[in-house]
């Protein structure tokens, strides 16, 4: 009977128990064991009790559950070669040579390669005696899935990450209730969201709720000419009759020399037009929350072609990525987005924001 693991990992995102349900489900409905991996890579490392077999009605309910019911942590220990060692003897332990992952490029990168490393971690296995080669021969190579979980949306070759629409639509109401005490007392708030080193939140935010300006990393906001620029636009605003002033900053936006542009240096330019300006940090009730309904049905579909994905692989094919283009659910290499997404990283810093955009295409993978 083939035995699959799910896990989530890295920040949670809202959707990841949407995932977890439907692999537990998918894998039943094909005959299979689906173990779930309690507190990620953590529970990897820890085995036994952190490595649950799921029944049907252990995820009743988790589709409108926000977080990760199953725990995350960003584990230090499986960065060691000797962490991801004990991890493979655990699942080895339980049988189980599949391992479907919920999170984003970092713990994806991760567990590629685990995967690359795996048979090596066995023969060392067998080597400390921990196993005898006859135990270890049914378990030749791990197969491993990736499912993007991240608010951030910062993963290349894939429209959206779960959890990103449900964050996005979090912010938004945030930015509402801003609005309404804004325009009470005519003041301007700079609001700073999350997003790490992607503006696709903030930019996002800002068109869905008409802010007057909006600083992203994948723009280039020249360093002593923004300040003017950001003065002229909300002065503009303000002639028209605009009572308040409202300007969404990512929390990795950059000048063109790569300085940090804090909500903070804005409210400071926003004071010297004269302005009543208050800042607000909207910190994690970004990532809280249950899921909207995208991201429900995004990881749904994507967990059960995650399952799929696991029954189709051969220990030739790359590991894959569930992703999703146009509206349709597809699965890309994962090494090829994660190599993508790194690249997007460094062509922002190089500033070249054409070439930054258009590594987030899909188009770009083989
Ligand atoms: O990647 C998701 C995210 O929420 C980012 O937007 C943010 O920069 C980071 O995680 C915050 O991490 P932590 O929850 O560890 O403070």
């Amino acid at each position: 009977k083939k035995k699959i693991a799910v896990m989530t990992s890295g920040g949670d995102s809202p959707g990841m128990n949407a995932a977890v349900r439907a692999v537990v489900r998918t894998g039943i409905h094909y005959g299979c064991d689906v173990y779930a991996v309690y507190e990620g890579y953590e529970g990897l490392l820890r085995g036994g009790e952190y490595l649950k077999k799921m029944a049907w009605e252990d995820v009743r309910g988790w589709l409108s559950e926000g977080g990760t019911l199953i725990g995350t942590a960003r584990s230090m220990d499986f960065k060691q070669r000797w962490g991801r060692k004990q991890a493979a003897g655990n699942l080895i332990s339980e049988g189980i040579d599949a391992l479907i992952v919920c999170g984003g490029d970092g713990s994806l990168t991760g567990a590629d390669l685990f995967r690359h490393e795996w048979p090596s971690l066995v023969e060392e296995l067998v080597a400390d005696g921990k196993f005898t080669q006859a135990q270890v021969d049914p378990f030749k190579h791990l197969t491993i899935v990736g499912l993007v979980g991240s608010i951030d949306n910062d993963m290349s070759g894939t429209d959206s990450t779960i959890g990103a629409y449900s964050s996005l639509e979090r912010i938004c109401e945030m930015v509402d209730y801003i609005d309404a005490t804004a325009k009470s007392h005519s003041r301007a708030f700079v609001v700073e969201v999350m997003g790490r080193h992607c503006g696709w939140l903030a930019l996002m935010a800002g068109i869905a709720t008409g802010a007057d300006y909006i600083f992203i990393p994948e723009r280039a906001s020249v360093k002593g000419k923004w300040e003017d620029e950001l003065k002229e636009v909300c002065s503009r605003h303000k002639s028209k009759g605009r009572r308040n002033i409202t300007v969404i900053v990512a929390e990795g936006a950059l000048d063109n020399e790569l300085n940090a542009i804090s909500a903070d240096d804005v409210k400071d330019v926003l004071v010297d037009l004269g302005l009543d300006t208050r800042v607000t940090i909207l910190g994690h009730v970004q990532r809280g929350g249950t899921a909207v309904a995208h991201d429900r049905w995004l990881a749904t579909l994507q967990g059960v072609d995650a399952v799929k994905a696991v029954l189709e692989a051969t220990p030739e094919t790359p590991s894959p990525l569930i992703g999703i283009n146009e509206n349709k659910i597809i699965r890309m290499p994962l090494v090829e987005s994660v190599k993508l997404t790194g690249s997007v990283a460094t062509a922002i810093e190089a500033r070249d924001f054409d070439k930054a955009i258009s590594l987030r295409d899909p188009e770009f993978i083989e």
